[in-house]
């Protein structure tokens, strides 16, 4: 999208060179999260495409709960946070993904119920691993992935092949 507003929201994500290993060049979304206009406009530009047609945010720890948790009170719906292995409680179900440096597992508890129309939030799609195991677990459930998006692509990393149809807002 080429809106005024995300592209302002899109000048403010600081680039940091050689994190977190030397020839990464790390997308901080810090700068956009802490700017009140960017913010609401990224949270608004993220649910728009799904309209009606979710009842549950469902976001991925840690980064996708920042904007997971502002969807789901704009939009009157509830949230279930998707967390790294070994955190919740009574986990129900698990998916585990390779990430861009390592290996990882997310879980999800009894809170997402069969027939839930879920929308799948994480801050940056990278090799895609991440949020395709959170569609992954949510369907595991037997709830219904109304669609998935992530504020930031990182094109390069071509993670769009694992999540198709991913909505992304802003890429680089
Ligand atoms: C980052 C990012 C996404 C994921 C994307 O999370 O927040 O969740 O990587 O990578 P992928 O598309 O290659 O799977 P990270 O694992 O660094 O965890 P954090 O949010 O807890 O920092």
């Amino acid at each position: 999208p080429h809106s005024p507003e995300i592209d302002r929201a899109r000048s403010l994500i600081r680039v940091v060179q050689d994190h977190p290993v030397p020839g990464v060049a790390f997308q901080d979304i810090t700068p956009l999260l802490a700017d009140a206009r960017a913010f609401r406009a990224c949270v608004e530009a993220l649910v728009e495409p799904f309209a009606g047609s979710f009842d549950v945010v469902a976001g991925v720890e840690a980064r996708g709960f920042l904007l997971a948790g502002a969807a789901a009170m704009l939009t009157g719906t509830g949230l279930v946070p998707l967390r790294k292995a070994g955190r919740l409680p009574a986990p129900v179900a698990s998916a585990s993904y390779a990430l861009e440096y390592g290996e990882a597992a997310i879980e999800v508890s009894v809170d997402l119920h069969t027939g839930d129309r879920v929308l799948v939030l994480d801050d940056v799609l990278a090799t895609g691993g991440t949020l395709a195991a959170a569609a992954r677990l949510v369907r595991e459930r037997g709830a219904h992935v109304a669609g998935a998006a992530c504020l930031l692509e990182l094109e390069s990393l071509g993670g769009r092949a694992a999540v198709p149809d991913a909505h992304a807002l802003i890429r680089v």
